[in-house]
């Protein structure tokens, strides 16, 4: 006899029961009425890139957690990690055609080999909203604004989360004042972005490796204390649009952001919780490199990807688990088959008339039916039974008010 195959999905990666769809719906449904919103256009692309375009530079974590294979004709092929150099490689495709800025948005399924924590799967869905060709700070104050949109949209306040910001721009003046050269800063940003995963001790062994010196080692950590942006003008750009937009109240200047991606070039952010629970809800920030990289054209870029991971997580702890769960639509039921013929035409006029209709597939005693019909997803029920049939009207109930109103078959 064959082994039996184990019902599990395979490690890291997820199924959706119907009670977490009703949660990812949720989720989802926010991310596309905060694109929309803020006139984000939907895209989509393969989920199969080639490794070429994927594979990273040395020290990027990302760069090992993709899953690769090649294919029965022998190409090097890659599951995407991130949506990023996907969207570099469409807009380089069509640059001489495409009317910049673009503004384009998508929900990608992403995989990346992680280590298993809370909040990290080895699948994910990540939203994510790019500005093509946009140098202003306007750009990062609309992806910014978007997110926050979506995540008040969910059901949460600021006062639940923060989105950390600070420029990688303005974290290399500070490192180039200190006499550290310009070509040793992309080290010293994987090095930092490690701070709070590693020991200090062990961040200031990378540093010296990527070729700074003791006291260069400590003036870098002398830098990460620094409280104001005073003299950083994209970010005090950035303050003061968020500030006439409403949602400056959302945002937290944090020097200890710099990200784990090297594209990034400017402004760089992060959300967090503001109980400081949770893994990072999402992050971005410009990068303005990124076409040339691949081959295309230079365009400035700025962009988010937001994951459903965490944001679910924060949601069902200050929301409550069942707070996804919304009762719409209608049950139908009938109490013998004589009835089953009636039920199926009130089904169909309601359909007809836009309801949502749950038809019972079997007759059913009323207490069973009313018990089923409360705990699942319809809001009303009608119970069928031959004096209804008869009459030619029937019951219809609220199932939370337990309001009854007559409904004609
Ligand atoms: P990232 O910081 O690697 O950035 O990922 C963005 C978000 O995706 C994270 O904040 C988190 O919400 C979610 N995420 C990432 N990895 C996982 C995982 N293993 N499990 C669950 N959630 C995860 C990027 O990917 C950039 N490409 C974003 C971007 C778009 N930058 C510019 N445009």
């Amino acid at each position: 006899m064959a082994d039996k195959i184990s019902f599990e999905a395979p490690r890291g990666m997820r199924d959706f029961y119907p009670e977490d769809m009703v949660w990812r719906n949720k989720v989802f449904d926010a991310f596309r009425a905060a694109g929309e919103s803020y006139g984000f256009v939907p895209y989509d692309a393969c989920v199969v890139e080639s490794y070429e375009l994927l594979a990273r530079k040395a020290g990027e974590e990302v760069g090992e957690q993709i899953y690769h294979f090649f294919d029965k004709s022998d190409r090097h092929l890659a599951l995407r990690a991130e949506m990023t150099p996907t969207l570099a490689r469409m807009v380089a495709q069509r640059q001489k055609e495409l009317a910049f800025p673009l503004k384009w948005t998508t929900i990608a399924q992403c995989f990346r080999y992680e280590r298993m924590t809370k909040g990290r799967k080895r699948e994910h869905y990540q939203w994510n909203l790019d500005i093509i060709g946009e140098e202003s700070t306007l750009a990062e104050a609309e992806v910014i604004g978007a997110a926050v949109d979506a995540l008040l949209r969910m059901g949460l306040t600021t006062a639940d989360f923060k989105v950390h910001v600070s420029s990688r721009k303005f974290l290399g003046s500070l490192l180039e004042k200190s006499g550290i050269a310009a070509e040793k800063h992309a080290q010293v940003f994987l090095a930092l972005d490690k701070r709070g995963k590693m020991p200090d001790g062990e961040i200031a062994a990378m540093l010296r490796d990527g070729g700074l010196s003791d006291a260069d080692v400590d003036a870098t950590f002398r830098i990460m204390d620094t409280k104001s942006f005073e003299g950083c003008a994209e970010l005090e750009e950035l303050f003061r649009l968020a500030e006439t937009a409403g949602f400056a109240d959302a945002l937290v200047f944090d020097i200890s952001v710099i990200r784990g991606l090297s594209y990034y070039t400017g402004v760089v952010f992060e959300c967090f919780d503001t109980a400081g629970e949770f893994r990072a809800i999402f992050g971005g920030g410009r990068y303005d490199n990124l076409l040339t990289t691949i081959g295309g054209e230079p365009t400035s870029a700025v962009g988010l990807g937001f994951g459903d991971v965490v944001v679910t997580e924060l949601l069902k702890s200050r929301l409550g688990a069942d707070a996804a769960k919304a009762a719409s639509g209608i049950a139908v039921g009938f109490m013998s088959d004589a009835q089953r013929d009636a039920a199926v035409r009130l089904a169909a006029k309601l359909r007809a008339e836009g309801e949502r209709v749950d038809l019972s597939l079997r007759a059913q005693k009323p207490k069973k039916f009313f018990s089923h019909a409360g705990s699942g997803c319809a809001a009303k029920a009608v119970f069928l039974g031959p004096d209804d049939v008869e009459k030619g009207v029937a019951r219809m109930k609220n199932l939370s008010t337990r309001e009854e109103s007559d409904i004609c078959l």
